[in-house]
């Protein structure tokens, strides 16, 4: 009995609390005050905290699947994109590797902590840059847009020396010069959400540091199931690569390989490839594809007997 009439009380007292607030609320109108927010409303009086800022409507467009193609080689011919016209096309067809963000801060976006520890700059490639893990994927999100897009990295002038010998060489480039703002949103949005990270697809060991550094992996695939692997094999990739991996010969820096071989010994770049695909070439990649998915297709190419090199 008294429980119900504490509760009769504080609905009356609920009701009345809420009929106060509707009458002081259509009094001053509540919306988005900030005129930089993109629903700025100039008839609110007070700030109802939905107001969404530039930076937040840029990064909800943003196609986080193109941004990883982006990061391999932008320039690259695929379905669905046209290279920016802001570049000198000789000079990327030179020097491509000194414009690449995989080139400089890895397949595994470790840069010189990762898996590209041991590569040295040589002419036509430039040293490995800082690992892009720590601290800006907590930043906000316009700090994460101006270290690509507003840096005063090196600008496009094929007169610079490119080779690797001059430190003009390997620094960041100037992308604010090359890329469009919605482009470098769409790289932004595979750093923060489509990458894999890859500490969940194997185990990294490394020793000393770049760029005489070695690493090797380990339990490749993890926990992944090889069952499930030749499945996703079989339904992804034997069209083109043959049930064993071996039906289309992957020239790779002048050797022949295979898919097994891939899988075995350079994870790092398999795992971004079968999402994002091989640039350039008819493999469009699997951009479903889930970590579980890449865990159990490398735990599934672990067996040399069915995958060969
Ligand atoms: C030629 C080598 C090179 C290329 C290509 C390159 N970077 Fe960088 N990047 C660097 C270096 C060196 C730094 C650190 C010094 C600096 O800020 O210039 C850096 C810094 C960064 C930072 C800031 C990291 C931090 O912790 O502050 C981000 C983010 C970044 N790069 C993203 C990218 C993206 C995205 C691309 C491709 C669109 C790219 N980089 C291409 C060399 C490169
Ligand atoms: C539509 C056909 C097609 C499909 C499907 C396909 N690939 Fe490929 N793949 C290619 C072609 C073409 C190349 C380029 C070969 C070359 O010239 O080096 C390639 C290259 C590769 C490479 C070498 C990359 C390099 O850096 O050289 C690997 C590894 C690979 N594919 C694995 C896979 C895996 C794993 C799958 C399934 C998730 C897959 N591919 C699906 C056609 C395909």
């Amino acid at each position: 009995m008294r429980v119900t009439e504490t509760l009769k009380t504080a609905t009356i007292l609920l009701f009345a609390g809420m009929i106060t607030i509707g009458v002081n609320g259509c009094k001053k109108k509540a919306g988005c005050t900030d005129p930089t927010a993109v629903n700025y409303d100039a008839t609110a009086k007070v700030d109802d905290g939905s107001c969404i800022s530039q930076a937040d409507q840029a990064y909800a467009d943003a196609d986080g699947i193109m941004g990883g193609k982006l990061y391999d080689k932008f320039w690259a011919t695929e379905t669905g994109w046209t290279a920016p016209t802001g570049i000198n096309a000789a000079d990327i067809s030179d020097y491509g590797d000194f414009y690449r963000c995989k080139q400089c801060h890895g397949w595994d976006q470790m840069g010189n902590e990762g898996a590209y520890n041991n590569r040295a700059p040589q002419v036509g490639r430039p040293s490995v840059g800082p690992s892009l893990f720590e601290p800006i994927v907590n930043d906000p999100k316009e700090e994460f847009f101006d270290h690509i897009y507003n840096t005063t990295g090196r600008a496009v002038d094929p007169t610079l020396t490119q080779d690797g010998t001059t430190g003009s060489g390997n620094i960041m480039p100037a992308f604010g010069n090359i890329l469009t703002e919605a482009e470098t949103w769409d790289i932004i949005k595979f750093l923060l959400e489509e990458r894999y990270d890859v500490t969940q697809l194997y185990d990294l060991v490394t020793t000393g540091t770049y760029p005489t550094g070695t690493h090797t992996f380990t339990n490749i695939g993890l926990d992944g199931s090889a069952t499930a692997g030749d499945a996703f094999f079989t339904a992804n990739c034997a069209t083109c690569h043959g049930a064993d991996g071996k039906g289309i010969l992957i020239v790779d820096d002048g050797d022949t390989l295979t898919v097994g071989f891939f899988g075995r010994n350079k994870p790092y770049e398999l795992q971004h490839k079968i999402k994002f695909g091989n640039l350039g070439s008819a493999m469009v990649g699997v951009p479903t594809a889930t970590v579980s998915d890449v865990k159990d297709l490398f735990k599934a190419l672990q067996n040399q007997t069915k995958y060969p090199d």
